[in-house]
């Protein structure tokens, strides 16, 4: 009999129908391993404490369906009353219940079933069938559960997850809320390689051979005995470089098994040449195979040295890196692996080489472009220990939880050759007192047990008096900030060897420019004092942007870096722009001003800055834009490099060649404002380099777009990002443009985000229209699962309409 509330749930039941169908379909027997996305057909509620509907009956037939990744935190509003406050972005917080029905077919009864969570934030608990399977607090960790004695196999069962986020302020930036990294459902044989349980190391490398090492934990929950255990190297291409077989009588229970492989003449990883290979384990017995395991593995020997600095295959590399955290703009926490991609494209683009975790464990799926894209990882753990920095913060959980976290932390990350030094803490408090001598030497010889690699602590009090210093624990001593403290490192810290781990925090929004009069006018007195200091007859506009007191402008710390060997490398806070800590600002400030690169993806002047130094591409950046008032004095900047000089033309008209003396890394010209051309020209030994133009630009008149790809995946993942500008009817930016653009899609997708690097838009993320921001914004497509095309159509009153087509496939 068909009862009321089963027809309400019907969608459910169809869904739970299609699962038991496809699953049939796609799970292949002779599979040792199967592991299957588990994001689709959750349900999802916003709650108060009082909700309990961890009970398997429980009625969710009401509740929004989605896909995870999801972070409820990005669909809400900005509020000055949100209580995370401006530094977490403005945004909700709170409770939330996700439910998921399931069906495991009678044909896995025998198999042992895990769910793989990347990362909950926060506070997660998670039932089975209305059984408690833990709780996590920490929102940025990996976490694993087994469902093998609690499921009902060829029956629905329910798993259900509480996320409390309600206690605020937690974190010092904005955090997202829910299930906001991938889930996985993991089924294995009674034989399997346990959770994180393959490390694999390379204790000997060189350009002519290297040994590989592969220690695995192997589960043995049968009576399998005796078994064939095969691990093969294979490279990026799919070819074999080293196999070896052997057979193995496990234990009941679980079983430690080391194995050395040579391989000659390695193909060496390298940020260059970002070269990966995997192992491959196979377990079989008579009856088959019983697991199979994958392990990423690069080959690559570096050293951290007090004068040479850092040494990568013998190759002395400066690190050039950033810090970003782990928000996606527009998009919030949500994880997409094309987002990362893309950040971490413009990244490579302008140069940078480094990437730094701020300040947490971060989603694997950037640890795994870095690994193939080629980027030297800091990865970081904690942002406190002990000592709180906001109300609710992880401080609260630190005793029950932080070795725990730790040792999750090295064991799911330490097979990625991207990671080069651990961090154990960003501006720890305990710096300042013994506790930091204790904690440090803790913390260090946990990750010792587990991993080599050199471990460092950003320190805000670089010091030889720095509490976590003088514990002895660090094997690279990492400064936050002090850059004028840099050059006197050897003096201080005889035979240690240096890290910047954090730098700059200069503050800019793109597009923005102020004259070195309004600057004075507009900055809150301390920041100009820090900006003017050296600067007394304001012959140097504010375009390499303002700094904090603690921090410098983009060219002050690189200036001092690239001059001394010893200085192993940076990472400058931050890459991109991210939601929260609008320092020094506050409402209606929402997000960071730091990025060089703004939150929806566009460069801020200084990423050339970086690119003209950091990079052999010709470049030639000339700013800021030609619409001013008659006879403004108007200070024009240019980075270039593969130059010897630039000459600028206003309407025509030579206004002198300009050439970077001793350590320049711009050029400037200070001339009256008069409307036209204005033209620059490098060149090198008389030669011409690049041309740059920049007219003034008369009213808006048409929008233009240009999409970073035009053909995507058909996988319900994939994205385009769209750049939508406002150009006058010649085809110029128009610089100031603000025009309101809707947006309208037809076709195998939708858009997911709108933005516009606007630091202080009310707007919401989640909409089909936006304002410009300085002549620009963002419209982020995400396409469905049918293969197709995609029509994006944007209009704006008085503006002629555009659209744009990307194919899916
Ligand atoms: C640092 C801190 C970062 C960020 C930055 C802003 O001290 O480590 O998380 O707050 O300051 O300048």
């Amino acid at each position: 009999m068909i009862q009321p509330n089963m027809l309400k749930k019907l969608p459910q039941l169809l869904v739970l129908l299609m699962a038991i169908l496809s699953y049939s379909c796609s799970s292949k027997k002779t599979e040792s391993r199967i592991t299957s996305d588990f994001n689709k057909d959750w349900y999802f509620t916003l709650a108060d404490s009082t909700l309990d509907a961890s009970n398997p009956t429980f009625d969710d037939s009401h509740w929004r369906q989605l896909r995870l990744p999801h972070d409820w935190s990005i669909e809400g509003e900005f509020s000055q009353d949100n209580p995370a406050g401006v530094g977490g972005g403005a945004l909700p917080g709170g409770i939330g219940w996700y439910r998921k029905s399931f069906v495991v077919p009678k044909a896995d009864s025998a198999k042992n079933i895990f769910i793989d969570f990347d990362g909950v934030y926060m506070n997660s608990e998670v039932w089975i069938n209305g059984e408690l399977l833990g709780k996590r607090p920490n929102g940025y960790i990996s976490f694993r559960y087994e469902l093998t004695p609690h499921l009902k196999f060829g029956e629905e069962n329910v798993v259900a997850v509480k996320v409390n986020n309600s206690a605020q302020p937690n974190s010092r930036w904005y955090s997202g809320s829910g299930i906001y990294r991938n889930v996985r459902l993991v089924k294995t044989s009674d034989v399997f390689v346990d959770h994180w349980g393959a490390k694999v190391t390379t204790p000997e490398v060189s350009k002519s051979q290297a040994k590989v090492r592969i220690a695995l934990q192997i589960n043995n929950r049968g009576d399998a005995g005796e078994v064939n255990v095969i691990n093969t190297v294979v490279d990026q291409n799919g070819k074999t470089i080293a196999e070896l077989s052997e057979v193995q009588n496990l234990q009941t229970g679980t079983n430690q098994l080391t194995y050395d492989m040579a391989v000659q003449a390695p193909h060496l990883w390298s940020v260059a040449d970002p070269f990966m290979h995997k192992v491959i384990t196979k377990i079989e017995n008579e009856s088959g195979e019983l697991d199979t395991y994958e392990t990423p593995l690069g080959f690559r020997f570096y050293e951290f040295d007090s004068e040479k600095g850092f040494v990568l295959n013998g190759e002395q590399l400066k690190i050039l890196g950033v810090c970003n955290h782990h928000d996606l703009g527009a998009l919030g926490a949500a994880v997409n692996t094309r987002a990362l991609q893309r950040q971490l494209e413009i990244m490579k683009e302008m140069g940078v080489n480094g990437i730094r975790t701020a300040h947490n464990p971060p989603a694997p799926e950037l640890l795994a472009l870095c690994d193939s894209m080629g980027f030297i990882v800091m990865d970081e753990v904690f942002d406190m220990w002990a000592k709180k920095k906001s109300e609710y913060d992880y401080s609260l959980y630190w005793d029950e939880w932080h070795e725990k976290d730790l040792v999750d932390f090295i064991k799911r990350d330490q097979n990625h050759p991207s990671i080069f030094v651990w961090s154990i803490g960003n501006e720890i408090l305990e710096q300042w007192d013994s506790t930091g001598i204790t904690i440090a030497k803790e913390l260090a010889d946990r990750v010792r047990e587990l991993d080599d690699r050199p471990i460092t602590s950003a320190l805000n009090d670089p010091q030889p008096h720095n509490n976590i210093y003088k514990s002895g624990a660090l094997d690279i001593v990492g400064f936050n900030y002090s850059h004028k403290l840099y050059e006197d490192f050897q003096k201080n810290f005889p035979g240690e060897v240096f890290i910047a781990t954090e730098t700059t925090s200069a503050l800019a929004t793109r597009g923005h420019y102020d004259m070195p009069s309004d600057t004075i006018k507009r900055w809150p007195i301390r920041w100009d004092l820090e900006f003017t200091e050296g600067n007394a007859d304001n012959t140097v506009s504010a375009y390499d942007h303002v700094s904090t007191p603690w921090g410098s402008t983009h060219e002050e710390t690189w200036k001092i870096m690239k001059e001394h060997d010893f200085l192993t490398g940076m990472y400058i806070w931050t890459g991109f722009d991210y939601l929260g800590e609008p320092t020094p600002y506050g409402w209606p400030s929402r997000s960071s001003y730091f990025g060089i690169v703004d939150l929806a993806g566009f460069p801020k002047d200084a990423y050339y800055m970086y690119q003209s130094e950091w990079t052999d591409k010709d470049v030639l950046h000339v700013f800021p834009h030609w619409n001013w008032a008659e006879g403004e004095a108007v200070d024009i900047w240019a980075y270039y490099n593969n130059a010897d000089e630039v000459e600028l033309f206003l309407n025509g008209e030579s206004q002198g060649i300009r050439k970077k003396e001793r350590d320049d890394l711009h050029v400037v010209w200070r001339i009256p404002f008069e409307a036209g051309t204005l033209k620059a020209i490098s060149r090198k030994d008389g030669k011409e380099v690049l041309t740059k133009e920049i007219k003034t630009a008369g009213a808006a008149a048409q929008i233009e777009l240009l999409a970073d790809r035009n053909s995507i995946q058909a996988d319900g993942k994939d994205l385009s990002f769209v750049t939508v500008k406002v150009l006058d009817k010649d085809g110029n930016l128009v610089p100031n443009a603000a025009n309101l653009i809707e947006f309208e899609l037809k076709g195998n997708g939708k858009i997911i985000a709108v933005d516009n690097g606007d630091p202080t838009s009310m707007e919401a993320f989640q909409a089909k229209q936006r304002k410009a921001f300085k002549g620009l914004a963002l419209v982020v497509i995400q396409s469905d699962e049918v293969k197709g095309e995609i029509k994006l159509i944007a209009k704006s009153e008085g503006l002629t309409q555009k659209s744009l087509t990307i194919g899916t496939h």
